[in-house]
């Protein structure tokens, strides 16, 4: 091996690239899983209004359709692109291996999201306007396609974790990619919290309607399908944890349940108790508490799931093959796909990498702290921020501020040479390589540069 497949590497400072995906992301997640919700809850109010003769329910769909129309589908339409652009920049190789294995299934699945938009308009403007029972048809339609978006992204994203199954690193096929291990379990937790996220969105709409028997008969008829929901994407949670790999167990237990899940917990029983509430008196619910809980969800539901569902995965970013830092970390016959991480340990990443200015291939006494920087952004920065406290698992942070160079250069050449940390990819550099990003790392975080002033400031020299 001559060279590896890599990109350039886009550093974004102190949030890191991740970040930025994973703000992109759950707002996006927030405004499609609301809309995909929101399609069902059309679909059954619209089949009681049909079944039961109560037209007035039409006014509600048509009140939250055009909210959504406004809200839901113009961020989700642009944060999905974003979505596309900050992956492509962050993972390049990551979005080449997704776009390798499922293209079709990516083709597919714009082609319902066509259907679910023009059928969210078609909805909303043909209410009243065609019999009843084609527009109950073209609601059903809408929300089965709705569905199946969110069914062909979860497929690709599971993948995302692992295949689970040996078979796919020989055969390569889409089927086996597409329906791995935990495809079904992500897929129910989705389609529970989809309907929870629809019902805390409706309740904002029903609660500012002047129509007060609508209003309570309307939220009488949400809140136990959110209930439901709930409870549903709890138990299918419960799955999903018996279906993830070894790592992604370790990472939940170290580092992300003892950080995530009070506060999970407690949003679960917020919004039931909630919700509980506006089923027995909708009338206690105003648009300031609606409101309220659609955030509580946002930053304490979504944020934290999303958070956890990427860490879990480290040190992968797709299928247990692409690391994080995008080095390839096995073969994949059935993709033609070949690990690098032994090439890397031989040659190293200056003779390897494509994107090496010519002046750093080789550390000498005066590049050495800038091949380190580089070094460092390339086979750290995905997952780790370079700034002291920054809040993308800082590296200066995680040496405790430390300057001291042979500390550093003995957890590169010990646990990272040999890839002894379930999280972390095994990142196996020669001697001078592993120094220079020792050297870059005390000079980032060790105290002269990170505190500065603390030897100068008078005050300090009681303590010495
Ligand atoms: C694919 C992602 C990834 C890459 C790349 C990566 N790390 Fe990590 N690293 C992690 C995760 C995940 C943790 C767990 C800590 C957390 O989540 O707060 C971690 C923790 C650490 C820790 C603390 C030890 C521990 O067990 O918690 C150190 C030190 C560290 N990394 C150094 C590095 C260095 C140096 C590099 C580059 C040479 C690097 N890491 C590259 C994901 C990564």
């Amino acid at each position: 091996m001559d060279i590896i497949g890599a990109y350039p590497t886009f550093y974004v400072p102190y949030i890191g690239s991740a970040w930025v995906m994973g703000i992109i992301g759950v707002i996006h997640v927030l405004a499609s899983h609301t809309s995909v919700g929101a399609a069902f809850l059309f679909a059954i109010l619209e089949t009681k209004a049909y079944r039961d003769a109560q037209p007035q329910l039409l006014d509600f769909i048509r009140r939250f359709g055009v909210f959504l129309l406004v809200f839901s589908y113009v961020i989700g339409s642009i944060t999905g692109p974003g979505i596309w652009y900050a992956i492509t920049v962050a993972s390049p190789r990551g979005v080449s291996g997704l776009i390798h294995n499922f293209v079709w299934v990516w083709a597919t699945e714009w082609i319902y999201f066509t259907v679910e938009v023009i059928g969210v308009y078609a909805l909303v403007y043909l209410i009243g306007k065609i019999d009843p029972l084609t527009h109950l048809k073209l609601t059903w339609s809408f929300a089965l396609a709705s569905w199946a978006t969110m069914l062909l992204i979860v497929g690709i994203l599971s993948f995302m974790m692992w295949p689970g199954n040996a078979a796919w690193y020989e055969t390569g096929s889409t089927n086996d990619a597409f329906y791995n291990l935990n495809f079904f379990a992500h897929l129910g937790i989705r389609t529970g919290s989809m309907l929870v996220m629809a019902v805390v969105v409706g309740f904002i709409v029903a609660s500012g309607m002047k129509d007060v028997d609508l209003k309570v008969s309307v939220m009488r008829l949400l809140a136990p399908i959110g209930v439901v929901g709930g409870f549903f994407a709890v138990m299918m949670f419960l799955y999903y944890l018996q279906t993830l790999p070894g790592n992604a167990l370790i990472m939940l237990r170290s580092h992300l349940l003892p950080r995530y899940a009070d506060g999970m917990i407690a949003v679960f029983v917020v919004t039931t108790l909630y919700l509980l509430i506006g089923w027995a008196r909708p009338q206690l619910v105003k648009p300031p508490l609606a409101i309220a809980l659609f955030l509580l969800l946002a930053t304490i539901g979504v944020w934290p799931e999303e958070r956890m569902r990427e860490s879990m995965r480290k040190p992968y970013v797709v299928g247990q093959y692409i690391y994080g830092n995008q080095v390839i970390s096995r073969d994949a016959p059935g993709k033609g796909v070949v690990g690098e991480v032994d090439a890397i340990a031989e040659k190293g990443l200056l003779a390897l990498h494509p994107f090496i200015p010519d002046r750093l291939r080789s550390v000498t006494a005066d590049n050495r702290l800038e091949v380190g920087e580089l070094l460092t952004k390339i086979a750290c920065s995905n997952c780790h921020s370079l700034e002291p406290g920054a809040p993308l698992r800082s590296l200066p942070d995680k040496f405790h501020g430390s300057g001291d160079k042979d500390l550093i250069a003995a957890f590169l050449n010990g646990p990272l040479k040999h890839g002894a940390i379930p999280y972390m990819p095994r990142i196996d550099l020669p001697p001078d390589e592993a120094d220079a990003i020792a050297a870059y790392l005390a000079d980032v975080g060790g105290p002269t540069r990170a505190e500065p002033t603390i030897a100068a400031t008078p005050s300090d020299s009681k303590e010495n």
